[in-house]
């Protein structure tokens, strides 16, 4: 492994010196003032892990395995909308990884690859996120085209009731075809190996959504992608009518409380992510490592709990898992690796994933990251 980006900060910051501004705070952002996302890194390091010495841990484990499939690592790649902005290919470069590391991969139902693409990479490391649309019939023929595709998890997130105040994109003005004023002009002309790759590639289209796209049929239109990703009407009577509609695993993403993880068991969903979307909802939220354990202790053995929001580092899987994970997700660190380091980027990612897993698991005598509970993290 290259010395020269030992953390997923050292690739934000070259991935920020390779993208233009306007994509890089896009995905770098968040909600608000974005309290949220300082509360995501704050609730990991307020934990500490107690090492226990004096055990064997010379083999030992990170695999995890969720609805009945063992991964390699614990971790996968959280869905993220319009990921080939920030680098062309990002979602096939890291599907292809996943497939290869044999981890999840959540493809973003405003992803830039289609789903029939994703699924012929990935096979069964594909997982689908749905967001659900105003209009029933969009939302019901996306879940036909991803179980027609092979896919097995299908994970809903409702964390998206009312687009967020995201004032980094305001301020850039940011927005889908670019509007091309001279700062966005001067903002790429200085970044001339991202305009080459994307002029090469051709702008990137939110491909799930073409179909559905009336007026905007080239499928490159935000405004247009955005209100297809908004739903304030996602009660239970409406999440039952898609847990009616798919026969395999159901997911539900963005839980943060008690009640909404009992009322996603009520739904007969199968698993929850607990997630504040990396903090681009909800600024004045709880971090979810800081509720992970309580609803844990309600839910944990009903459904399968995951988490994302905030995961940097090996230490941060671990803890995640003492605090009552089944698996953890990334979004912006793989998308970091790949804006900073291309094609390569994704693996460079896992491998600090699980070198730091690893050590750290031997770090509190611990032989299998499935033993892992809150007894490592609390010192009584
Ligand atoms: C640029 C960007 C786009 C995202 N798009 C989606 C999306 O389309 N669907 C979704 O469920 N979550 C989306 N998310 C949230 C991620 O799935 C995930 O919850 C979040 O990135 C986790 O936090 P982390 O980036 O700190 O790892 C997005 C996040 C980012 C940064």
């Amino acid at each position: 492994m290259s010395n020269k980006y030992l953390t997923i900060d050292d690739l934000r910051n070259k991935a920020a010196k390779r993208i233009p501004k306007l994509a890089f705070d896009y995905l770098d952002g968040g909600a608000g003032t974005e309290a949220n996302i300082t509360r995501n890194r704050r609730g990991f390091d307020n934990i500490t892990l107690y090492p226990e010495y004096l055990r064997d841990v010379t083999d030992r484990s990170q695999k995890a395995t969720v609805f009945g499939k063992e991964y390699d690592a614990p971790i996968g790649v959280s869905p993220v909308g319009l990921a080939n902005l920030i680098w062309p290919k990002v979602d096939s470069y890291l599907a292809n990884m996943a497939k290869k590391r044999n981890i999840p991969y959540l493809l973003s139902a405003v992803g830039t690859t289609s789903i029939e693409t994703i699924a012929n990479i990935a096979e069964d490391n594909a997982w689908f996120q749905l967001y659900v649309p105003d209009q029933d019939n969009i939302c019901f023929d996306l879940i036909r085209r991803a179980k027609e595709s092979g896919i097995k998890v299908l994970v809903l997130t409702v964390d998206i009731p009312e687009p967020s105040k995201r004032l980094r994109d305001i301020r850039n003005n940011f927005t889908l075809p670019f509007k091309m004023t001279p700062k966005v002009i001067m903002d790429i002309a200085l970044k001339p190996n991202w305009a080459i790759s994307t002029l090469l590639n051709g702008t990137p289209r939110f491909e799930n959504l073409v179909p559905y796209m009336n007026d905007a049929k080239d499928g490159t239109s935000l405004s247009v992608a955005q209100a297809l990703q908004v739903s304030a009407r996602l009660g239970e009577d409406f999440i039952n009518r898609i847990r009616d509609a798919w026969e395999g695993h159901l997911v539900i993403k963005g839980i943060l409380t008690k009640k909404s993880a009992e009322a996603s068991v009520r739904i007969g969903a199968d698993g929850i992510i607990v997630s504040n979307h990396g903090g681009r909802q909800l600024d004045s939220g709880p971090s979810s490592i800081e509720v992970l354990p309580d609803i844990f202790k309600t839910v944990g053995s009903k459904l399968t709990v995951m988490l994302d929001s905030g995961i940097r580092s090996g230490p941060d899987i671990v803890k995640a898992f003492a605090s009552g994970a089944a698996i953890t997700f990334s979004g912006r660190s793989f998308v970091f690796g790949v804006g900073a380091l291309g094609e390569k980027g994704g693996n460079h990612v896992l491998d600090i994933m699980v070198k730091e897993v690893d050590q750290t698991l031997a770090q509190i005598g611990c032989d299998n990251i499935l033993k892992l509970d809150e007894s490592y993290i609390n010192s009584s």
